[in-house]
């Protein structure tokens, strides 16, 4: 199960007022709940079958058990929503190296113009069986267009054209130039939902692929957010006792309150990824008109020794949002036994380092909260269930945060007016 917990909200942001702002602004919930009309083109998130369903589910896992019989490394271009929530997912599972079995992995492309990193890239290719996957909504963007390119030139150079042509998938609109150039060139074309922003497509096939090829067991995280958004979008519970409404309440009073920033800080260095999916979430969705928090990430313990002194005692602008998992897994414990040699750490003789880290953990929120506020995001354990409860659970608070700051959550104008520069710098 996923819960918010206020216990250290502080004093410029309280659970009272929380409560009487859920009753002050119920509408808001209610029609977020149910959908609102004026984003009906960008709501196809909201229902997870709408785009997941179990005989979606099937399709992608035999696409992604061809795939998996033809090469061990998937390249996913794409970037931002294209890319992001597949990376948060395996990351947070702990893949090593893109792999979570150790036989098929992930690797990721079209999100950089370096050609630093493009070069590695390439070089990574080396010795491995490839597969590509061109994940582009509008096939415009920079970033996945030319690596798409570079990968498709490298794979004609390793395999033939027509051996090549087998291992493309295109990801993108029906209708769109994508969509003509795989039926041209006989490569894979699987549907981008057309009512689901790139941001939002964590539930859709556009992940569900490269997690499928990683071996993640996509049915389960799609179980796990069916069974979120059954209890997020029920009209018949108490409003506030909705986490996802409490918790846009929360990041709203806090605006209210003049903060400015909200830090997402983890103890699981595996949620390194899970932060940028989410700061892409909110900074998108929010960051418009001179509003929003600007969400930011910290990876603690490690950053407690960089940004913890700013943050417990700098510019007073941050609410820190912990994200934390209550009970350890399998691999979530590591005893430290005792030493003869006198190193002055005697105190964590046979100590567990889950409870060492539990310890940093609880520490520092309460230090924190002294200062600021400071909700938290509770999750049992990481698996795919929970990840996919944690991806519905953001994507619906986010869509009630940008209601209550009175922002359209869908569009993105900030983005289009750089890209627009930029292609003219290009001579596009
Ligand atoms: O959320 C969004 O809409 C964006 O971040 C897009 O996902 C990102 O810009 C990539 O867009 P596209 O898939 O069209 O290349």
């Amino acid at each position: 199960m996923l819960r918010l917990n206020e216990t250290y909200l502080g004093a410029r942001v309280t659970s009272d007022e929380v409560t009487r702002g859920s009753a002050a602004h119920v509408d808001v919930l209610a029609r977020c709940q149910a959908g609102e009309e004026r984003y009906a083109d960008s709501l196809g998130w909201l229902h997870v079958d709408d785009w997941a369903s179990d005989e979606k589910i099937a399709q992608v896992e035999e696409l992604a058990a061809r795939l998996r019989a033809q090469a061990d490394t998937f390249v996913l271009i794409g970037v931002g929503g294209s890319n992001n929530a597949a990376r948060a997912v395996l990351t947070a599972l702990g893949a090593r190296d893109g792999s979570l079995d150790g036989t098929h992995r992930v690797i990721y492309a079209g999100n950089t113009l370096s050609a630093f990193e493009l070069r590695r890239v390439l070089e990574d290719l080396e010795g491995h069986e490839v597969v590509i996957d061109c994940v582009a909504k509008n096939f415009e963007t920079l970033e996945p267009g030319s690596s798409f390119r570079l990968l498709r030139q490298w794979l004609v150079s390793r395999y033939g054209e027509k051996d090549a042509a087998r291992r493309i998938v295109c990801c993108g609109t029906p209708g769109s130039h994508l969509e003509d150039l795989c039926h041209e060139h006989g490569y894979t074309f699987t549907t981008f939902p057309e009512p689901v922003g790139g941001r939002f497509t964590a539930l859709t096939e556009v992940h569900l692929l490269p997690l499928a090829f990683a071996g993640a067991d996509i049915r389960a995280l799609v179980a796990g957010a069916r069974a979120e958004e059954a209890l997020l979008r029920d009209a018949g519970r108490r409003p506030d006792e909705n986490p996802a409404w409490r918790y846009a309440l929360v990041r709203n009073l806090a605006w209210d309150a003049g903060l400015r920033v909200e830090l997402l800080s983890f103890f699981e260095p595996r949620f390194r990824w899970f932060s940028k999916w989410y700061e892409q979430l909110f900074g998108e969705s929010e960051g418009k008109g001179g509003r929003g928090l600007f969400p930011a990430s910290a990876e603690y313990s490690e950053e407690l020794h960089s940004l913890g002194q700013y943050v417990q005692d700098g510019t007073p602008q941050l609410m820190e949002t912990f994200l934390d998992v209550s009970g350890p897994g399998a691999d979530d414990s590591l005893v430290l036994g005792g030493s003869d040699i006198d190193d002055r750490f005697g105190y964590l003789d046979g100590v567990d380092f889950w409870d060492i880290n539990k310890a940093s953990f609880t520490a520092s929120r309460e230090a924190h909260a002294k200062a600021l506020p400071c909700p938290t995001i509770e999750l049992d354990r990481v698996d795919e269930e929970h990840l996919g409860r944690l991806l519905y659970f953001f994507m619906f608070s986010c869509y009630l945060s940008a209601e209550l700051l009175d922002v359209n959550p869908f569009d993105q104008p900030g983005v289009e007016a750089y890209k627009q520069l930029m292609f003219e710098a290009l001579g596009k």
